[in-house]
């Protein structure tokens, strides 16, 4: 989609062109409730949308944007963070070339003190995509502070897989399935976003996690060394 100004556009707008509809009927169809901005039910024609906008359109993701897109994925090493900018921590964005067209942004994010898989792309929609709860649920080995007896691991992985209260949440997290590597090393699959969720939900049983490393996102697997990048194959993109 071509036309974003400051990378903002109007909702109407961003319709219209990607539908080839008039402006009016694009406002028609937002004002009668067709349209979910990220997520959201918006009757506000006026509302911005940007290349990261998610717009369903009579509950069908938009492929709005146009081609040219970037994907890839990149090995995050320790102490790194995704933001856009951070005086004092490396920034996971330093590895990449000024982006052209569209600006480069991190599929969801890691923590300063994990590493493993993060997925970068251009493309909103995409984003969007990966990120959808409940599609492709994310590995992650964990390494705690103290062992883990055998009988109290099983306890542990049976109250992951049957849900856990976070500190001051009321929505249990579900870990699809885990596996213990070692008396203090485990594998886990959750397709949670929430802040700090693996830490948290580790807190909430009463264990500190030292490590934290991604290894998948869904059937993507991380193949790459640390501080190294590469662009992901079109039958990857289309695994999401
Ligand atoms: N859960 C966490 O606690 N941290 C991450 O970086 C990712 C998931």
């Amino acid at each position: 989609m071509s036309g974003f100004a400051g990378n903002l556009m109007r909702l109407d707008k961003a319709i219209s062109l990607a539908k080839n509809i008039s402006r009016s009927t694009a406002r028609s169809l937002i004002i009668r409730g067709d349209v979910r901005l990220n997520g959201v039910l918006v009757r506000d024609a006026a509302a911005h949308v940007d290349e990261s906008s998610a717009i369903e359109l009579a509950g069908s993701l938009m492929c709005a944007i146009e081609p040219g897109h970037q994907y890839m994925m990149y090995h995050k090493m320790l102490g790194e963070v995704c933001s856009r900018e951070d005086a004092h921590h490396p920034l996971v964005f330093r590895h990449f070339e000024e982006n052209r067209r569209h600006p480069l942004m991190t599929v969801g994010r890691l923590d300063q003190d994990t590493t493993g898989l993060l997925l970068l792309t251009t493309d909103g929609l995409w984003s969007h995509r990966v990120r959808r709860p409940g599609s492709h649920p994310k590995c992650y080995e964990v390494s705690l502070s103290e062992s883990c007896s055998p009988s109290g691991a099983e306890e542990v992985m049976q109250q992951m897989r049957a849900g856990v209260i976070l500190h001051n949440e009321v929505k249990p997290v579900c870990v699809r399935r885990m596996e213990q590597m070692t008396d203090r090393r485990f594998r886990l699959w959750i397709d949670e976003g929430r802040y700090h969720v693996v830490r948290r939900l580790w807190a909430a049983l009463g264990f500190h996690v030292v490590g934290l490393h991604r290894v998948s996102v869904g059937m993507l697997n991380l193949d790459v060394e640390p501080g190294n990048w590469r662009s992901l194959s079109a039958a990857e993109i289309a695994l999401f």
